[in-house]
């Protein structure tokens, strides 16, 4: 099956697509609200340093290296594991890498889509004027009521899943390929209009400085670990979002310029995010002290509220958010859907099956939030949707780059690594083979461990 321009899938029809794909599944809440906020927090330009040395240094090697086996194995990361696995006479407990990955992206996109019907919620709500004029309490009170009502969040939730699904049972280049040919042309427009709102602010400078001022002080040993974790999910790395597009991938790509692209795009659109958000954050004066999506959804639109044309820039706001989450949305559950019209059914019925199967556990994440939120039912302190959330960034998606770095490095041969890459120079070749046999795993099981600890 190797060196072969096709899949049952079908293939991008360019290059560009696989791009614009693959900065769609890394482009999510992850750029738009952590990045701006962990780099305040740790230092600003010294961890804006250290981040780009992570994202480069064991960033993208493991974004080749998914790429990579996707594209050699050329089907669902299930079953292109399989073959990668024969062909490399492993043994084959290697495959727990397909399964699990394959499960991490099913398990993480029923509570993202319940997050994502918020910023549905939120864009409809701005299109229609309903948070003019607000003050902060009322506007906190509008989230509260969300996620106190599970039938409001059903709805948004079951909206989000189907745009998700319909997606999918189109096809890889009618579906996915013309979804994310639209949505991100779009996003980066959304972008510049915010940007532009937030330079009228004329709080600009603040910002920069917020987050570039070179301040070593705020750097503490956990910065580098929070850097390094980071690097890693915002490049949707470790559980075969990457692999499955790779395996789409035209043969003839290179895969360390693809790779190098979408790293930069995602850095960029995180960069500009947080000048973006900061500029309104200070014109306004938020309290930016919860560091996790209660920011985006409880504090921002309290300036939304207040600020002329706020509904405007919300709407702008959160369909962007919605449109990040929607093409990583497709990314987490195309690895399902694949193996399913693998094993022979079609990708409208794998689409049906897998969504209501994924919709379904999503209602125990959004109970989460209201019926389910007392300690009756939680399990050591956390719900079922600090579970999942857990368990899966924690060590599912860590775990499963570090076990993808070493199949690449130590067990699949050497000659055939290099030539599915491509690589032009010799000397970059013995760079990437050490940080994916050595630096990458060793990085990536530290992280580990300090999740533990
Ligand atoms: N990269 C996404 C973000 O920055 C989140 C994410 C992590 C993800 N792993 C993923 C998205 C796998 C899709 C697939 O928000």
């Amino acid at each position: 099956m190797s060196d072969q321009n096709e899949s049952i899938h079908g293939i991008w029809t360019s290059r560009w697509v696989f791009i614009l794909a693959a900065t769609g599944s890394a482009v999510g809440l992850g750029n738009i609200w952590k990045f701006p906020y962990i780099t305040g927090e740790n230092g600003g330009g010294a961890f804006v340093l250290i981040y780009l040395v992570c994202i480069v240094l064991i960033g993208i090697p493991i974004l080749m290296v998914e790429t990579m086996l996707g594209r050699r194995g050329r089907k669902s990361p299930i079953n292109a594991m399989s073959h990668l696995i024969a062909e490399a006479k492993a043994r084959p407990w290697w495959k727990i890498i397909g399964y699990s990955g394959t499960l991490a992206g099913f398990l993480i996109l029923s509570y993202y889509s319940v997050i994502a019907g918020w910023a549905l919620y939120y864009g409809i709500g701005m299109v229609q004027g309903q948070f003019a004029g607000l003050g902060a309490i009322e506007v906190q009170a509008v989230f509260d009521g969300l996620v106190a009502s599970p039938y409001t969040l059903l709805a948004y939730h079951t909206l989000f899943m189907v745009m998700t699904m319909g997606v999918l049972a189109r096809g890889v280049n009618k579906g996915i390929g013309k979804a994310v040919s639209f949505l991100m042309p779009c996003l980066f427009i959304l972008l510049a209009i915010l940007l532009a709102y937030s330079f009228s602010t004329g709080r600009m400078m603040d910002a920069a400085e917020f987050m570039f001022s070179f301040d070593v002080s705020k750097l503490s040993k956990d910065s580098i670990l929070v850097a390094m974790g980071h690097a890693f999910f915002t490049l949707s790395l470790g559980m075969g979002a990457i692999m499955v597009y790779g395996a789409y991938m035209p043969q003839n790509a290179s895969i360390a310029s693809t790779a190098l692209t979408v790293g930069f795009f995602d850095t960029l659109v995180a960069l500009i995010a947080g000048l973006c958000i900061f500029p309104i954050v200070y014109k306004f004066n938020l309290d930016m002290s919860s560091s996790d999506a209660g920011l985006l959804f409880r504090t921002l639109p309290i300036a939304f509220a207040q600020m002329e044309a706020g509904m405007f820039f919300g709407a702008v706001f959160f369909l962007l958010v919605t449109f990040a989450a929607w093409s990583s949305a497709i990314s987490l559950i195309e690895p399902v859907v694949a193996w399913l019209v693998e094993s022979g059914h079609s990708r409208v019925k794998a689409s049906i099956v897998s969504g209501v199967l994924c919709w379904f556990v999503g209602i125990g994440t959004l109970l989460s939030f209201n019926e389910w939120s007392g300690i009756e039912y939680q399990l050591q302190g956390k719900t079922f949707f600090a579970w999942i959330e857990y368990i899966t960034a924690n060590f599912m998606l860590p775990l499963g780059g570090v076990f993808m770095a070493i199949f690449a490095g130590w067990v699949m041969k050497d000659t055939k690594v290099m030539k599915e890459l491509k690589m032009e120079s010799e000397a970059m070749y013995v760079v990437f083979r050490v940080i994916i046999r050595i630096v990458a795993p060793i990085a990536v099981l530290v992280v580990i461990v300090n999740a533990l600890k």
